[in-house]
């Protein structure tokens, strides 16, 4: 059986990109794989956080994951704090790492905007996730586009390593869906869709009224050319309304824009309004359950346990290979 690892920052709530590009495949690959999911709460700390409102954010991502099927019986669950392992690994995966490749990561590179005062946390970042992934003898990583050279890079130290000190890491791979690996923002159809946008109107939300759903959809841009047709580069806004479509109801693209033929935009966001807010009903209501229950604190105690047991002999392996300790 394949090892699936993957996570997501506890930063504010999720929206459709992260549900569509990343938790989506998270909930299928239970059925054929070993998984494991994260709430990476030591990536969010790379930038100020609240403490009070980091631990709330922690266990929504906790309950959100539970609300879209992760089951915490076959699944672990934990927070990234709750295992030593990724801090450890961290530091022996720095000392394996350029200065150099991580100055050019993209995600860097833009939220430090090559100020002085940039946080060491955020050039350091790439290297605590490779750890996240390399702790658990992943094969396999789900996630969304934007972090292929995260992954690249992971895969990078895990063969430097592998050459240098032996066979110590599993070389793993990303996962990324051909449809929905990267939702655009609604209301500017060429960006990346994002938590940290300014403008509500530009996400989703998972736990958003079906109102606010409405009015993003029916406000999101379009073009003046009409005709429900895929072409990214012509008709950017359109084609990300379709990708949407077709992530949550699962039909073709293809087959979508037979179905619009002769029609406006105006018929098709409407349904598209219908088809998120039906696919988001069930997650918003069982997230209210689980994220109120003491049941919660309970599956992210068990996860850590259960990722620990994973992580040490890993570790230990490290630390053999490395001629750490004693
Ligand atoms: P994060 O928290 O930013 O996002 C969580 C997941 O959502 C995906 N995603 C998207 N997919 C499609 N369209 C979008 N607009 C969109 N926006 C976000 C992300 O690709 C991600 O899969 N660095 C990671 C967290 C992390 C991690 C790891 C992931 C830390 N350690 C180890 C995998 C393995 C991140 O910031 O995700």
């Amino acid at each position: 059986m394949k090892r699936v690892f993957s996570g997501v920052q506890p930063t504010g709530n999720l929206h459709i990109g992260n549900y569509l590009g990343a938790l989506k495949q998270f909930v299928e690959l239970q059925d054929e794989s070993e998984c494991i999911y994260c709430v990476v709460d030591m990536h969010s700390i790379t930038v100020p956080q609240d403490p009070k409102e980091l631990k709330k954010h922690t266990l929504d991502i906790a309950a959100l994951y539970v609300a879209v099927g992760i089951d915490p019986k076959r699944s672990i669950i934990f927070a990234q704090s709750e295992v030593a392992g990724h801090a450890e690994l961290n530091w022996v995966l720095t000392c394996s790492s350029y200065t150099g490749e991580l100055s050019r990561m993209t995600q860097y590179k833009q939220k430090s905007r090559g100020e002085e005062s940039a946080p060491a946390g955020l050039f350091m970042y790439p290297v605590l996730m490779a750890a996240d992934i390399l702790l658990y003898d992943t094969d396999i990583v789900p996630v969304g586009d934007d972090q292929k050279q995260h992954i690249e890079l992971t895969r990078d130290l895990a063969i430097r390593v592998n050459n240098k000190y032996g066979e110590t890491f599993v070389v793993p791979e990303g996962r990324f869906l051909k449809s929905g690996a990267r939702i655009m923002s609604l209301d500017e159809p060429t960006a990346k869709m994002s938590k940290s946008a300014e403008s509500e109107m530009s996400r989703i939300s998972l736990l958003d009224e079906p109102s606010k759903i409405k009015k993003a959809i029916m406000r999101a841009t379009t073009d003046s050319e009409g005709g429900v047709r895929f072409d990214v580069e012509n008709k950017p806004g359109i084609s990300n309304l379709l990708t949407i479509y077709s992530s949550f109801s699962g039909k073709d693209i293809a087959e979508i824009e037979k179905d619009y033929e002769g029609r406006g935009y105006g018929d098709f966001k409407k349904d598209l309004v219908t088809i998120t807010v039906d696919a988001l009903a069930p997650i918003k209501k069982r997230f209210e359950e689980v994220r109120n229950s003491p049941e919660l604190v309970a599956i992210l105690k068990d996860g850590a346990e259960r990722a620990n047991a994973i992580a040490v002999p890993v570790m230990e392996r490290v630390k053999e290979r490395f001629g750490l300790g004693i």
